[in-house]
């Protein structure tokens, strides 16, 4: 009796081991997610935007992968890709190959990227400047769609860089704001500001989500407050994606990795 249960313990391990290190790390979820922001211009109503985070490109995030994720964010066709930090793992050698992968993103209004905290500043700017990817560090540039326009700003790393919100959003009038932001501790201080949106990134949703428990580590001083999805706070709307690749064990358990499709709407249609 006592090894029978002793057996079938041992095979449930091994099958929890063998899902959460070889299925789930590459079984990518799509999730379409509506954004209502507050007097959208109508230029802008459905305008879509593809989020990819934390790639962390390494010996255990392939290529391959990399490419495979860069392909369904492809197939949504949007009309912007976001990309929120983290490109590689512990190594810069593996920022030219996933740069190369990255240079295959299409949107049809732009690719705009912010570094994370495994990025250093310097080479990622040169690498992912040469594909054309527009890196944003404490800036905001007008989107324009025939006359009427909304803000995208990305502000540096609140860990490994010198994030300045007010130095961001300087300059910017009442049109909506879009922010791209790796960490989500940040929204401590954005929830002040007017910023409508922001995409954020870095908690993997904890990497390890336990049933009935949740995510026991999740590199946040909030703890699993804002492990993953929707949050708002006060004028501001939060989306943390859980990310594509893994980072200190090559595993993912109930946090499968991510692509985001935001839709925005004009929050006046709800009313
Ligand atoms: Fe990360």
């Amino acid at each position: 009796m006592f090894i029978k249960g002793a057996c079938g313990c041992l095979l449930g391990t091994m099958s929890v081991g063998s899902y959460s290190y070889l299925l789930e790390p590459r079984w990518v979820e799509i999730k379409n997610v509506t954004i209502k922001i507050n007097a959208l211009p109508k230029q802008f109503e459905g305008m879509t935007i593809a989020q990819m985070s934390d790639i962390h490109h390494s010996q255990y995030v392939t290529k391959e992968f990399v490419r495979k994720c860069v392909r369904k964010v492809n197939t949504l066709s949007p009309d912007i890709i976001a990309l929120t930090g983290d490109y590689v793992y512990c190594s810069q050698n593996f920022l030219p190959s996933v740069t190369e992968e990255l240079a295959e993103l299409k949107a049809k209004e732009g690719v705009f990227a912010v570094l994370g905290n495994h990025d250093q500043k310097d080479s990622a700017f040169d690498a992912l400047s040469k594909k054309g990817i527009h890196l944003l560090i404490n800036e905001h540039i007008p989107l324009y769609r025939k006359k009427d326009y909304l803000f995208i700003a990305g502000v540096d790393d609140l860990c490994q860089g010198n994030l300045d919100l007010e130095r961001t959003l300087r300059g910017m009038n009442d049109k909506p704001k879009i922010l791209l932001c790796h960490n989500p501790d940040a929204i401590e201080t954005i929830r002040n500001t007017d910023v409508d949106f922001v995409m954020a990134g870095h908690t993997h949703g904890g990497q390890v989500n336990l049933p009935l428990y949740g995510p026991p580590v999740v590199y946040s001083k909030f703890g699993n407050r804002y492990a993953a999805g929707l949050f708002y706070e006060g004028k501001t709307t939060m989306y943390v994606n859980k990310g594509i690749g893994v980072s200190v064990f090559p595993v993912r358990f109930f946090a499968r990795p991510e692509i985001t499709l935001f839709t925005l709407r004009n929050s006046c249609q709800f009313i």
